[in-house]
């Protein structure tokens, strides 16, 4: 019976053809550079504000727009949470200060496809603890993308995700999961990062996915700020959120969501 529901849900999950892949490739890497960029120049005393109009301004510089301004009304050309912020925080006045942990989250759409694509970067050294945090949640998304094989299902991406978080006593965030991108922001499959009950759909080349685990020192529960949008732990603790665009291809995944200069590092390697 839960087979016969979930073909259908399979059966919804775009597969990209070869030149659709190229065009993922392009917004995955405008994606990626964006977050670089921004990564680079965000500094202690600077509003999240100003960093997100220092993202617009390169998003345009690339040739490409955000594909989270004005997506069901959200605000803000990026995602910018700082400290107990999960995601979706928005651009506002306040300001950066050192030892703060800032979660930037990038998408942009060129030529009507989208790369999709988070880190947490700290401003000057932070505190050990929310260090480590970062350090595991990078260190889960890789996991979870070395998981991302033809053949494999969804819920082994999951697995791995959740079994390097729980391994080192962090919890994951379960109102907000992982999703199949591409011409839309979000489109099936859905990618938590954890294992749920019942089915899971088997990943096939062609498939585009971004894998993101969102990852709280403290407990797992989070609650929406009254503006609506801004997703903060529950118990104040802070937060850590990484992200990567990746196909599905007949031989290791692809990580689309490189930045230029991680690429000219590949390149050369
Ligand atoms: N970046 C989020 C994701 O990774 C989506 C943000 S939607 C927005 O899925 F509206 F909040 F921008
Ligand atoms: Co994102
Ligand atoms: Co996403």
């Amino acid at each position: 019976m839960v087979e016969l529901l979930l073909r259908p849900k399979e059966a919804m999950i775009p597969i990209k053809d070869d030149q659709e892949l190229g065009l993922m490739r392009v917004a995955g890497r405008v994606a990626g550079t964006v977050l670089d960029e921004v990564a680079q120049w965000v500094q202690p005393g600077v509003t999240t504000k100003e960093v997100d109009e220092f993202a617009a301004a390169r998003i345009k510089h690339h040739g490409a727009k955000s594909a989270f301004l004005g997506y069901r009304g959200y605000p803000s050309h990026i995602c910018l949470s700082v400290n107990e912020e999960v995601v979706h925080g928005i651009a506002g006045p306040r300001r950066l200060q050192y030892g703060d942990i800032l979660s930037l989250d990038v998408g942009v759409v060129v030529d009507g496809f989208i790369g999709d694509t988070a880190k947490t970067v700290t401003l000057g050294v932070c505190d050990p603890e929310s260090k480590k945090l970062i350090e595991v949640t990078e260190q889960a998304l890789y996991d979870g993308i070395s998981c991302a094989l033809a053949g494999n299902r969804v819920s082994d991406i999951s697995r791995a995700v959740q079994a390097r978080v729980e391994a080192n006593g962090f919890s994951i965030v379960r109102e907000f999961v992982g999703h199949g991108v591409g011409r839309s922001v979000h489109e099936e499959p859905q990618i938590p990062n954890f294992v749920t009950g019942g089915g899971s759909p088997r990943l096939k080349a062609g498939m585009t996915i971004a894998i993101e685990p969102m990852v709280n020192a403290g407990g797992a529960e989070v609650k929406v700020l009254r503006d609506g949008w801004t997703v903060i732990t529950r118990d104040g603790k802070p937060s850590a959120h990484f992200e990567h665009t990746v196909a599905v291809t007949d031989g290791k995944p692809e990580i689309l969501t490189w930045s230029e200069r991680k690429l000219s590092e590949l390149k050369v390697k």
